[in-house]
């Protein structure tokens, strides 16, 4: 299994440019399945998380293409047409959604489209147990009847689905993202309350909007849907990831030095630039994107908790506390998203930081430096913070399982060797 070797203390500079976001790519992929036509997407990241849907879908019957796959073009993404001009099945089996489960939002447009799905049910994953009753509630309230059967969720709509008030309890990004693509070609008019309102969430609109979708509201906690009788093909492009935008921020904060992130927003990122800069982090929007600097001066540690946005979000929270494991005093960082986002702690207390769990926060007190040492992740984002702690670290860091990296953030051993970091990936 291949491993990630990083000999820390190299302050990065230079430039990289960051990639199209991999959680507004993975929905829009999927908006694919409401019509008949061609969907384009431009700046589709090169990411196995990508592929394993493309797989999904090709087996529900759409016709995959991709241009751009070559190393020059990798930089600004793929570019995937993917065109559902018949949906030869129905069914997204256990092997394949299990691997990822973004892949359980085809639910709401099979039934939207073909007014059947058998998808199976996604199960834990590391960070919590993460069910989907919010998904299946809101179809069930747009007309669907669902059965849990071994593991799968039969569901159908014989007359097709109709328009729905839908009031979450709490925000939820994916149950957001599978109603309002079902409610795009649904008959009638559906409003989701207490909808998430995240940059990625704004993007399927725009592109759904583009293919003829009659949404308002996009960016509220509100968004008001009018069912169409069919959707168009279109053509659209990937917002830039915010949270590989936070992710490099953190680390030219942690390792030192002066980068500027080329094609991506200040705006996407919510409170995070303000945090950071709070803790003496500088950072500066430029014509091309943002240039993030720290020369000398040490950063102070912080308050903060994770909440939907344009709160901090859970997918920076690990690389938050990373970079705060070697602040001027103590941090304070509470998850509130996911039940068990923490299993970066111990892996990180390895490499010498000073960390305490109590219940769903821990108090991070900042350490001189930490060392290097073999660690390894259960998830992307726990992975990555743990490349942010070898880069700040002194001596060799082994990070392993370098597959959960693999699934969220392109080329990232290239990108962060092109800053003057000593990092490589270790085959097998
Ligand atoms: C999306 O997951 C992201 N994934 C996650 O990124 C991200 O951490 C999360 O939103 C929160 O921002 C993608 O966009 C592909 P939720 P999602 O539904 O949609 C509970 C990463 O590292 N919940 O907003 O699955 C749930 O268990 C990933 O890129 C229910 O209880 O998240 C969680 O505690 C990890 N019932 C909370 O709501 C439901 O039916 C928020 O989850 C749905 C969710």
């Amino acid at each position: 299994m291949d491993r990630i070797q990083i000999r820390g203390g190299r302050r990065l500079n230079g430039e990289i440019r960051i990639s199209g976001a991999k959680n507004a790519a993975l929905p829009l992929m999927v908006a694919s399945l409401l019509t008949d036509e061609p969907l384009t997407l431009a700046c589709v990241p090169h990411l196995t998380d990508i592929s394993q849907l493309a797989e999904i879908l090709a087996g529900l019957g759409v016709e995959i293409t991709m241009n751009g796959n070559g190393h020059a073009e990798a930089a600004i993404g793929r570019v995937l047409k993917l065109h559902a001009k018949t949906i030869t099945s129905t069914e997204a089996p256990y092997e394949l959604v299990r691997k990822m489960r973004a892949s359980f939002l085809v639910i709401g447009p099979l039934l939207a489209r073909c007014h059947k799905a058998k998808v199976s049910l996604p199960g834990g994953c590391a960070i919590g147990t993460r069910p989907v009753d919010l998904h299946l509630k809101g179809l069930e309230a747009m007309g669907a009847q669902i059965e849990l059967k071994e593991g799968y969720v039969y569901a159908s709509a014989p007359g097709g689905l109709h328009g729905a008030h839908i009031l979450f309890p709490f925000v939820s990004v994916g149950a957001t993202e599978n109603l309002m693509m079902a409610a795009s070609i649904a008959k009638g008019t559906t409003i989701i309350e207490n909808a998430a309102s995240e940059p990625e969430i704004i993007d399927l609109g725009h592109c759904l909007q583009a293919m003829g979708a009659k949404i308002e509201g996009l960016g509220t906690r509100t968004l008001t849907i009018e069912g169409v009788e069919r959707l168009k093909g279109t053509s659209h492009t990937v917002l830039p990831d915010r949270i590989e935008t936070g992710t490099y921020l953190m680390a030219v904060a942690a390792a030192g030095g002066e980068v500027e992130l080329v094609g991506t927003r200040a705006d996407l990122l919510g409170g995070v630039i303000p945090l950071l800069e709070s803790a003496g982090v500088h950072i500066q929007a430029t014509n091309r994107g943002m240039r993030v600097a720290r020369n000398g001066v040490h950063f102070t540690g912080v308050d903060v908790t994770t909440e939907p946005y344009p709160g901090f979000p859970t997918d920076l929270q690990a690389q938050l506390m990373a970079l705060m494991a070697t602040a001027n005093g103590v941090s304070h960082i509470s998850e509130t998203i996911f039940e068990n986002r923490f299993m970066h702690v111990p892996e990180l207390m390895r490499m010498g930081a000073d960390i305490t769990i109590e219940h769903q926060t821990a108090t991070v007190r900042g350490v001189e430096r930490l060392h290097g040492a073999p660690v390894m992740a259960t998830d992307l984002r726990a992975s990555v913070s743990l490349i942010i702690a070898g880069l700040a670290a002194e001596g060799e860091t082994i990070v392993n399982r370098v597959y959960h990296l693999d699934r969220g953030f392109e080329r990232i051993e290239e990108k962060l060797s092109a800053l003057g970091a000593d990092i490589k990936r270790v085959k097998g």
